[in-house]
């Protein structure tokens, strides 16, 4: 959710955690702060805003020191102010924090700071880490000694950096990400390789409940008891390091128009295991998905295919909801969660309760260094990049890429799956915006939309609905064709845009019959169809495809929609308010 930065070396440090920070903004971007040792002092700045704002307020880029923290900020606790912002000092200004997760006792903790006389100033439980974290080291005057104590008192899930006055980096890591680069002239603590991969790619994952001490003799391990861990470097791919937008005005149409790529390249670097899930799945008992946002909805798309063409019974779970629905997870179980990030707290809480009952849990997932690759049994990876904008896309028809693959692999090809044609396809449908660019001018002042679709297309209406939320800031709902007479048409009237998903398939004539109904209450109808009709008031084509494999084509228009629509009504589409690309808290 927040992005932490921390960087010890022989270099400026401002400017290197200021431009990590930038790379890392996908995670969260309400506000940003980055403090730094000059002079055996804390100096600290911070802004509410995005990285690149407060910077040009501010300059936090022009700290001096070669030793500092910085952070950005997705709320949880407190609004979004400049005092709620990181770094947090302690209240005698001898040590700094930033913090990434939630500190459940923090209330508890602060009560007893306080009545020792260390002053809070924000309203976020992150603060009570840099008062516990100086009381413990007034205690003992040893920071690993004082970093035991803390770890020891801090319930939650965390990762954070604190930097000591002396130049001393300090981090602790307790079920959120952190990642250690190892540089030839400096050491890093991020959250994501992203922040520091232009300058290494060499580095260490330190395990969960560990802490880490860098100061000018090097760096060390030890586990919360404080015992010495030893850890192997490894290498990372240089590949991450291309987050550049190059010459599209934002990520999220970059990240669109590589589809037809990225859907060619899904699960490619990880064949072996693709094949071995389609084994275990072929013997499994009770065969689950779970998800949250759009990796369910493709948990959606998939529980169709593979009850359709593979005739095996699989469950969608949101994530969210497994600690909360009835289940037979057990040891002939098997759990397919489906994750971008492969951080989302709510996808590891429900990998979590269906492991303790012994199911086996494979993961299809972007980001191989992720928490929910180390909990799993198998991994398959999206292998689609990394994907900046908030709002999923490329990640999405990488994740339906994947699931067609093993449903058709069950059947013996009877999907028929030609990922090169869908590519094709897909190229065609970005070869020429200007349709979609007309029609997001008449969304700029509309209130409402709504995604109709029948069966399989109803999984992918709700993804555009969640396109259009995210991007436009419009109210959108997804619905299932035949339920529309059943409540939904008392919504309908001139003042509504409603998108009918129709593809020349054997749901045609049944969502026709529904656009009719939708017309004569005078809503104006967008279809995406390889079929025109004149029912539509706006005709998105879609070429023609095997029927199965429309889902993976037809969402690409509605993300084209809903970004321009974004740039219609003025918003970033890259960076919705409100949200964050990795949403590690429940
Ligand atoms: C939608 C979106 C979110 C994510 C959700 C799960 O555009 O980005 O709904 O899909 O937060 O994230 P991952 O897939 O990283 O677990």
């Amino acid at each position: 959710m927040c992005s932490i930065i921390g960087y010890l070396g022989d270099g400026s440090a401002a400017p290197i955690l200021v431009k990590g920070l930038k790379r890392m903004e996908y995670r969260g971007y309400d506000s940003v702060g980055v403090a730094t040792i000059s002079g055996n002092h804390i100096t600290l700045r911070k802004g509410v805003g995005k990285v690149a704002e407060v910077n040009n307020a501010i300059k936090l880029d022009m700290l001096l020191g070669s030793v500092g923290i910085g952070h950005t900020r997705w709320a949880t606790h407190g609004g979004v102010t400049e005092t709620n912002a990181h770094p947090h000092p302690s209240s005698s200004g001898e040590v700094a924090i930033v913090h990434n997760g939630i500190i459940d006792n923090f209330e508890e903790l602060k009560k007893e700071l306080q009545q020792k006389g260390y002053v809070f100033k924000s309203e976020t439980d992150s603060e009570v880490i840099a008062n516990l974290l100086q009381h413990n080291f007034d205690q003992t005057k040893d920071v690993k000694k004082s970093m035991i104590q803390t770890v020891s008192s801090l319930k939650g899930n965390y990762a954070f950096v604190a930097v000591f006055e002396d130049g001393t980096l300090t981090a602790a890591r307790f079920h959120e990400p952190l990642i250690i680069g190892v540089g030839k002239n400096g050491y890093f603590i991020s959250s994501d390789v992203l922040g520091f991969i232009e300058h290494t790619d060499e580095v260490i994952y330190p395990d969960n409940r560990e802490f880490i001490i860098i100061n000018l003799n090097g760096i060390q391990f030890f586990d919360f008891d404080g015992n010495p861990v030893q850890h192997q470097i490894t290498k990372v791919s240089k590949e991450l390091a291309d987050v550049y937008k190059g010459d599209y005005a934002h990520f999220t149409l970059k990240e669109i128009s590589e589809q037809p790529d990225t859907i060619l390249k899904a699960g490619e670097s990880t064949r072996m295991e693709l094949d071995l899930t389609t084994e275990f799945v072929k013997h499994a008992k009770n065969l689950y998905l779970t998800g949250s946002g759009t990796s369910y909805n493709a948990a959606l798309v998939a529980k169709h295919i593979f009850s359709k063409y593979a005739k095996i019974k699989i469950e969608s779970i949101i994530s969210s909801e497994v600690a909360h629905s009835p289940n037979n997870f057990d040891q002939q179980s098997i759990l397919i969660a489906l994750s971008q990030s492969g951080e989302s707290a709510d996808v590891l809480e429900a990998v979590k309760i269906a492991q303790k009952e012994g199911a086996k849990i494979i993961s299809i997932v972007n980001i191989m260094t992720s928490s929910l690759v180390q909990s799993s049994s198998i991994s398959i990876g999206l292998n689609c990049g990394p994907e900046i904008g908030v709002a999923a896309t490329k990640s999405f028809t990488a994740q339906l890429s994947i699931l067609y693959k093993i449903a058709d692999k069950l059947c013996g090809g009877c999907i028929g799956l030609d990922l090169d044609k869908v590519s094709t396809c897909v190229t065609k449908i970005l070869s020429d915006q200007t349709k979609v660019q007309d029609i997001a001018r008449n969304l700029k002042t509309i209130s409402d939309i709504y995604v109709l679709g029948r069966g399989i297309h109803y999984a992918i209406a709700s993804e555009a609905s969640l396109k259009l939320k995210e991007l436009t800031y419009i109210h959108a709902e997804g619905l299932p064709g035949g339920e529309l007479k059943h409540g939904p048409l008392a919504l309908m009237d001139s003042n509504v845009f409603v998108i009918i998903i129709n593809p020349n398939d054997s749901t045609y004539v049944d969502t026709l019959a529904s656009a009719h109904q939708i017309k004569a209450r005078g809503a104006k109808i967008i279809g995406i169809s390889d079929k025109p009709n004149e029912v539509y008031d706006y005709w998105i084509e879609i070429p023609e495809i095997n029927e199965a494999l429309f889902p993976l084509i037809e969402i690409i228009p509605i993300q084209l929609l809903a970004y321009y629509a974004a740039l219609e009504k003025d918003t970033d589409p890259d960076y919705p308010r409100n949200l964050a690309k990795s949403v590690t808290v429940k």
